[in-house]
């Protein structure tokens, strides 16, 4: 049977890094004849401003019918003045929501050949993190939230609530991947003042007694923080909630040199899952062709892997964009440190667009099959 991939480009730079995408996954499908149809749809200020819903009725069919969701960013200046509940992150947060992707994995991986991109003197070996992120609970959903006048002035709230079972099923994955690699688990939390974090912390010992193999680690929020900045080789599998793993993250973001280089995977229970580089919609660079598209073109590795099982793909995309990082081959956003650093490691870079970028990782990601005998 056909495969079929939803792909929503969105807002600023989402198009130009899902014309990436698109084109990643098309010369992919055609060297590996994959059975695999392309639909597209809209979500977002785009979907806002063509039907006056960041998530239309459309495209919650459209993505109820995939296989998998392929989804650029969302969000900018030019909707600042909707209505709250029509914002385009609503769109995507009840995207998120409707298709029950709980699980959002976000690699931060940074090899000691490239650690030039870093901001950080010290790294002395490979960055190479998972950091498993709740996606549909805790302050982005709890309910009651909004604004009140009370006392005479302004009031604003938002709730943060957690269930046993929306804790356990993402610390039982996040075992499960800390499983498969180095058998360590952080638990991310602030234990020392919310409620939230004392259930979680609790569930995640409970759940701890049926994965012996793996060691756990309880840590404070602001403690990780510091610790993902000085110590990041010796960080491996972190599972958090929802609010913490979006900040921790973009942290992750910054310490492998641009938040433009994490893909990530959201992940549901049921077998349809939605794939999205971490990075925002950058108003400020849209439209000009210098996005960088490693989020996206990785965030397709991440389909491979966990949508279609193809795993050798999967390992060549990522091998094909660290290689054509280590060419010297950039985009914008990778040039102040690279230029900063350059110096110290004296190797020669060029920044070069979107579009330029992707074909030199296709070409790369081709010759790594060729290597290992996966195409002619
Ligand atoms: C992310 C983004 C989103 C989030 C926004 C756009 C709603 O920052 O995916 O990290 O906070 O989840
Ligand atoms: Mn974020």
């Amino acid at each position: 049977m056909k495969k079929k991939i939803l792909l929503l480009p969105g807002d600023g730079i989402g198009p130009e890094v899902m014309d990436a995408g698109e084109r990643v996954l098309s010369a992919l499908m055609e060297a590996f004849k994959l059975e695999i149809e392309l639909v597209h749809g809209k979500i977002g200020g785009a979907a806002y401003d063509a039907t006056g819903e960041p998530l239309p009725e459309e495209t919650i069919r459209l993505a109820l019918n995939s296989h998998a969701v392929l989804l650029g960013a969302v969000g900018g200046p030019a909707w600042n003045g909707v209505p709250f509940e029509k914002r385009p992150e609503e769109g995507l947060l009840k995207l998120r929501k409707t298709l029950s992707v709980y699980a959002n994995v976000r690699p931060v991986r940074l090899p000691t050949r490239l650690s030039h991109f870093s901001p950080l003197r010290t790294l002395t070996s490979d960055i190479h993190m998972l950091i498993v992120r709740e996606l549909t609970g805790g302050l982005y959903f709890g309910e009651p939230k909004g604004r009140m006048v009370e006392d005479g002035e302004e009031k604003a709230r938002d709730t943060l609530l957690y269930s046993e079972s929306e804790i356990r099923r993402i610390v039982e994955l996040a075992y499960k991947l800390a499983e498969k690699r180095s058998g360590r688990l952080v638990s991310v939390d602030k234990a020392n003042v919310l409620a939230t974090s004392r259930l979680w912390r609790e569930v995640a010992e409970r759940v701890h007694t049926a994965y012996p193999h793996v060691t756990l680690h309880h840590m404070l929020v602001d403690a990780m923080a510091m610790e993902m900045v000085l110590h990041p080789e010796t960080i491996d599998v972190v599972v958090t909630e929802n609010m913490f793993g979006d900040i921790l993250s973009d942290v992750g973001g910054a310490l492998v040199g641009s938040l433009g280089l994490l893909p990530s995977a959201s992940l549901s229970d049921h077998g349809l899952h939605l794939y999205e580089p971490v990075h925002g919609s950058a108003p400020t660079i849209a439209g000009r062709g210098i996005a960088n598209p490693i989020g996206m073109i990785l965030s397709v590795a991440m389909l491979f892997e966990y949508t279609l099982s193809l795993q050798e793909i999967a390992e060549a995309l990522w091998q094909g964009v660290e290689s054509t990082l280590d060419d010297g081959w950039i985009t914008a956003d990778l040039e102040s440190f690279v230029e900063h650093r350059s110096h110290e490691s004296s190797r020669p870079y060029r920044v070069i667009g979107t579009k330029e970028m992707t074909e030199r990782i296709l070409e790369a990601t081709f010759r790594q099959l060729k290597r290992k005998g996966v195409v002619a």
